[in-house]
């Protein structure tokens, strides 16, 4: 079995078809940019990052700056959407702020779901004028939580459904617990492909959510990987892989947890860009001349964590 860190992932829980899409392990993080999005999607893009996580959530993200950095990045020449892996978001009315919403929350959950979709689809297409609209697409669009009961989580995953595959090539869920993940996973047509959740003790890193992940070929999105788990980053496994391969402990923490497979990590950094992009190839490089000792460590980290091997039959889509 080939370590998980060096395995290249592919979605393809909803699709099932033999059009896989690619996602990388550090996904360039929009949250909080403000009116600096455009400018760092742009530096993100052109430092190497293979995708971005944004949402229609103008209280958190600018999904409009997001789509001008990545039109800035194909304009330049060194970045082609059809390499690119792009993500957002339908937000509940319950994470948006009610004087700036994308939709109108006096319609029904499948209307607000359409314009959402819409409005982000018009951000996020390749051409500065709206004659890309039509060409646009979205390669995973997540919901970003479960909505206050299964039936309205159910209508918006349906009405998501829609889409797929010509403008919307893979749904995912964030925010969500195993029960309902289990629960959508028997009524969708179209499959989740990805889960994105917090990365943090207090739901034991998730690790029955993720098993259930990798069984199904779902890919764990891990956010707040960082902010939650500052004694993690100074445990044994995560100083002993720092000092290895030279990069700092940061990087060797997130590849440890790219390292439990089947996992990929949302990297908002303002100020690290090179420094964890060079750091994980930096890693694969040690790894590959020395997987035992990476085993040994990886073994010691899943302790902390409380968490098992992975089971030898890798899930189906995580290749
Ligand atoms: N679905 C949801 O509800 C939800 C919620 C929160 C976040 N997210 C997504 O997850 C993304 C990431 O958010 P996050 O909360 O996990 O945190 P984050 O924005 O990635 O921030 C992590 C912190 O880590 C620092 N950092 C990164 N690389 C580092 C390195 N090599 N050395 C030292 N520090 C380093 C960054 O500092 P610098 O900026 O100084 O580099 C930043 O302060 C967001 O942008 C968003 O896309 C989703």
């Amino acid at each position: 079995m080939e370590t998980a860190l060096l395995e290249k992932l592919f979605l393809t829980a909803s699709t099932q078809s033999a059009t896989r899409t690619f996602i990388p392990s550090l996904i360039y993080g929009c949250a909080w940019k403000k009116d600096r999005t455009a400018d760092l999607v742009h530096k993100a893009l052109n430092a190497g990052f293979g995708g971005i996580d944004v949402a229609a959530q103008p209280r958190h993200y600018r999904e409009d700056l997001a789509g001008e950095g990545i039109r800035r990045a194909i304009a330049g020449g060194r970045v082609k959407r059809e390499n690119l892996f792009v993500q957002t978001k339908y937000t509940p009315i319950s994470g948006q702020d009610p004087s700036n919403l994308p939709y109108d929350p006096k319609t029904s959950i499948p209307t607000q779901v359409h314009a959402s979709i819409t409005s982000s689809l018009k951000n996020l297409r390749t051409t500065e004028d709206l004659s890309g609209v039509n060409d646009s697409y979205i390669d995973c669009l997540v919901l970003h939580s479960p909505l206050p009961t299964f039936a309205e989580t159910k209508a918006a995953w349906l009405a998501c459904e829609e889409f797929v595959p010509n403008r919307i090539r893979n749904l995912g869920i964030s925010n969500t617990t195993l029960p309902i993940l289990r629960e959508l996973w028997e009524v969708a047509h179209i499959k989740p492909a990805v889960v994105q959740n917090r990365f943090h003790r207090e739901t034991s890193w998730e690790g029955p959510l993720r098993k259930f992940c990798r069984d199904k070929g779902i890919v764990f999105q891990s956010f707040w990987t960082l902010s939650a788990n500052p004694s993690l980053i100074t445990a044994r496994p995560t100083e002993f892989l720092s000092k290895a391969a030279g990069v700092s402990r940061e990087v060797a923490f997130y590849c440890l947890v790219l390292g439990l497979k089947g996992t990929v990590i949302l990297d908002g950094t303002q100020n690290h860009m090179q420094e964890d992009l060079e750091g994980l190839e930096k890693v694969k490089e040690w790894v590959k001349a020395n997987n035992y000792e990476w085993e040994n460590q990886m073994k010691l980290f899943r302790d902390l964590i409380g968490e098992r091997a992975p089971e030898e039959s890798a899930g189906k889509g995580l290749q």
